[in-house]
């Protein structure tokens, strides 16, 4: 006989945020329309969707920035509503668009944030020294920000967040507009916060995003999650990638059709759609079978299932992310 689990040890742990049933209308706009959240501490969750999903309305409301009509929340055990002035020192908010002051440099714009911190002379001083190692911004420290890229922005901007050690961090769409090398850096930053033991709520257009970096991501649409998980249950949901290859001919395309069961043709452009997770072993069997069968596609390509993958199977629609940006 197999016994029930019981709820481990992380289980019972309070979680960093939680929130039910909240609501938000702007006009007779519904903006969020009933959301529950339940973040455990120490964790990474994603709030993912596409533009105008509701997802910095979200952050506004969890950050005490904006009051939701309906629903409630507690944040680092404090109420929203009784007592917001708790949320906020237990909190850092990196916004969706960078809030550094452009005519400062960078140590004056983290000098500021000690002071607005409180910080002691002597500690802010340390304070702003360890962070622009930690961000690779010493070199640039003393040079206004107006002549920082995207990346070296938003790096300071999360370096301000840091200022005041928030153990329960907002970070909305941390890495749009930028490259992917910057992409990068700032994923690296923020699995260095979550060794740190800091709680991560993040906001991404991006699952790989989702995928690299959340413990659960939560999809967002139109106001209402409409799926929740680990990045393994949330590709559960979705159909599988696919491989696709162009024939240079129909004779070839048929030949194909008939050694691919699992597979979708299309006549008219001559492209065979092949079922596939698209990992190494997967793409050499299927050219095996190409060779053995005296085959040649004219290409190949790779289809690994995306944000409007998850979009089309959760929601039906595939405009979501085209009709907002
Ligand atoms: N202050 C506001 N006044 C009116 N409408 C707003 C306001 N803030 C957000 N909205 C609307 O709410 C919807 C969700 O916005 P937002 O939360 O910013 O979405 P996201 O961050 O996912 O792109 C959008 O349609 C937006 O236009
Ligand atoms: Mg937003």
């Amino acid at each position: 006989m197999t016994t029930t689990p019981t709820a481990g040890p992380l289980a019972e742990a309070p979680p960093a945020i939680s929130a039910v049933g909240l609501r938000k209308s702007y006009g007779d706009k519904v903006v969020l329309d009933g959301v529950d959240l339940r973040i455990p501490e120490g964790t990474v969750f994603a709030l993912l969707g596409p533009n105008g999903a509701g997802k910095t309305t979200t952050v506004e409301i969890l950050s005490t920035l904006v009051t939701p009509d309906g629903g409630e929340a507690q944040v680092a055990g404090c109420d929203l509503a009784g007592r917001p002035e708790g949320v906020r020192d237990a909190i850092g908010v990196t916004g969706q668009f960078a809030a550094v002051d452009n005519l400062l440099t960078a140590e004056e714009n983290l000098l500021l944030m000690a002071d607005l911190n409180h910080l002691p002379r002597r500690a802010s001083r340390e304070r702003v020294t360890a962070l622009l190692e930690r961000f690779e911004l010493t070199e640039a420290a003393r040079k206004p920000v107006s002549t920082f890229s995207g990346g070296m922005r938003r790096k300071l901007d999360l370096a301000m967040t840091l200022v005041g050690r928030p153990r329960i961090i907002f970070l909305d769409e941390p890495t749009t507009g930028l490259d992917p090398r910057s992409r990068r850096t700032m994923w690296e930053i923020i699995r260095g916060l979550v060794a740190d033991g800091v709680t991560i709520f993040l906001t991404t257009q991006y699952l790989e995003e989702a995928d690299q970096l959340a413990d659960r991501i939560a999809v967002l649409d139109r106001g209402r999650i409409v799926a929740e998980g680990t990045a393994e249950e949330l590709k559960r949901l979705i159909p599988g990638g696919h491989i696709r290859l162009r024939f240079p001919d129909a004779a070839q395309l048929d030949a194909a059709a008939a050694h691919f069961t699992a597979s979708a043709r299309d006549d008219e452009t001559l492209t065979l759609r092949i079922a596939s997770d698209g990992d190494l072993p997967a793409l050499r069997a299927v050219l095996d079978v190409l060779d053995g069968a005296g085959l040649r596609a004219e290409s190949l390509t790779l289809h690994t299932p995306d944000l409007d993958d998850v979009f089309l199977t959760l929601t039906g629609r595939s405009d979501s992310l085209k009709e907002a940006s």
